[in-house]
């Protein structure tokens, strides 16, 4: 069979609540311990999923719905996203069920794997559930990276007067690989020139002068120049440039990553080295502060080397020039 997994809106939710209901009551009938005791009659599953309208209305649960190919709701997992101040980072997984004749095709699996994606989406990166001690269901977490808190005997009543036990289980959403983009742009691009404004008026407060002229004349030499923007997430936060300084030596130019933005720097300076391989440059020289030390130890780690201070920066003492041999 193959199925969708979707994000229930209010109205698909609404919508939803008599296919869920025959779902719940299917899989209550089949022994599962999800906060019932068979019998459960189908009034008393509408009943409980027409008790989550609220919540789901206000986002404090997210229900999603696994749809099979020919539009029936076979299986369903709740995310309930923790109200407290002080959890906002923390999110429960609840009423993870698939109807009994659609078991055994991932489709559990394919929920979870969903409702990870959507805890991340709402800033929750702990997730929680409790799941009775023995289940299918107990197998399926631990195979999905769920660790165990441990068992609490005697958690919930069978309905013949016994009990059973529940396996308390979390898990920690690892980081988000952060996707982090290094194309060619031209400097009057709007994503550029805050970039270039932050680094002028930080070069302006910390040395006096803002290094504007780096990019002066661009279109003159635009076909022996390289601009490149950095992205991470879509979101700009880097810039820098190549410029002709003389034959087949090029001048790295406007180097800037915004704070807190680590790895930025390399990927720009790598982006950079090579489109100047490309465009015929054997050889990069950079001018920056000796006050700015963590600059020169930036390029110094990436393989530039010290030289003498060249053109305009002769005789200045305070300019720190590296150049790399490509
Ligand atoms: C627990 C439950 C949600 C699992 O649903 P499911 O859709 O069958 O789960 P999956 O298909 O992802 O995985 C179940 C098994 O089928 C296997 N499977 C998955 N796709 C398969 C396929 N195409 N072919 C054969 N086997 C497959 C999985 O490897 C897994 O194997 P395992 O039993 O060795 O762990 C379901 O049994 C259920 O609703 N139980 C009652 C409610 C319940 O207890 N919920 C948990 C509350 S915490």
């Amino acid at each position: 069979m193959r199925f969708d997994i979707v994000t229930a809106t209010a109205t698909d939710y609404a919508a939803a609540i008599p296919a869920l209901a025959q779902v719940l009551r299917a899989c209550v009938m089949k022994g599962a311990a999800v906060g019932f005791i068979p019998p459960l009659d189908l009034e008393g599953a509408v009943a409980f999923w027409r008790g989550q309208a609220d919540a789901v209305r206000a986002g404090e649960k997210q229900i999603l719905l696994a749809i099979s190919d020919a539009g029936r709701i076979v299986g369903t997992v709740t995310l309930a996203l923790a109200p407290q101040v002080n959890g906002s980072h923390r999110a429960e997984i609840a009423k993870m069920l698939v109807h009994p004749d659609a078991r055994r095709q991932g489709i559990a699996a394919a929920l979870l794997k969903r409702a990870e994606e959507l805890a991340r989406e709402k800033g929750r990166r702990l997730l929680v559930l409790d799941t009775r001690q023995g289940d299918d269901a107990e197998r399926l977490y631990a195979r999905l990276g769920w660790q165990s808190c441990g068992i609490i005997p005697d958690y919930a009543l069978n309905g013949d007067g016994s009990s059973h036990a529940t396996h308390v289980m979390y898990r920690q959403l690892p980081p988000r690989p952060r996707d982090l983009r290094v194309a060619a742009a031209h400097p009057d691009d709007p994503d550029a020139i805050p970039l270039i404004d932050a680094l002028s008026a930080d070069l302006l407060a910390r040395f006096d002068s803002d290094g504007r002229r780096g990019l002066a004349g661009w279109s003159d030499v635009a076909d022996r120049s390289l601009f490149a923007l950095a992205r991470l997430d879509g979101v700009p936060v880097g810039c820098g440039a190549v410029r002709p300084f003389m034959g087949e030596t090029g001048e790295i130019k406007r180097m800037y990553a915004t704070p807190g933005s680590a790895g930025v720097g390399a990927a720009l300076l790598s982006f950079l080295e090579e489109g100047a391989r490309n465009l015929g440059y054997r050889q990069l020289v950079l001018e920056t502060r000796w006050a700015n030390d963590r600059a020169v130890a930036f390029y110094r780690r990436h393989g530039y080397r010290l030289t003498a201070n060249y053109g305009h920066y002769a005789g200045r003492p305070e300019s720190a020039c590296l150049t790399k041999i490509l």
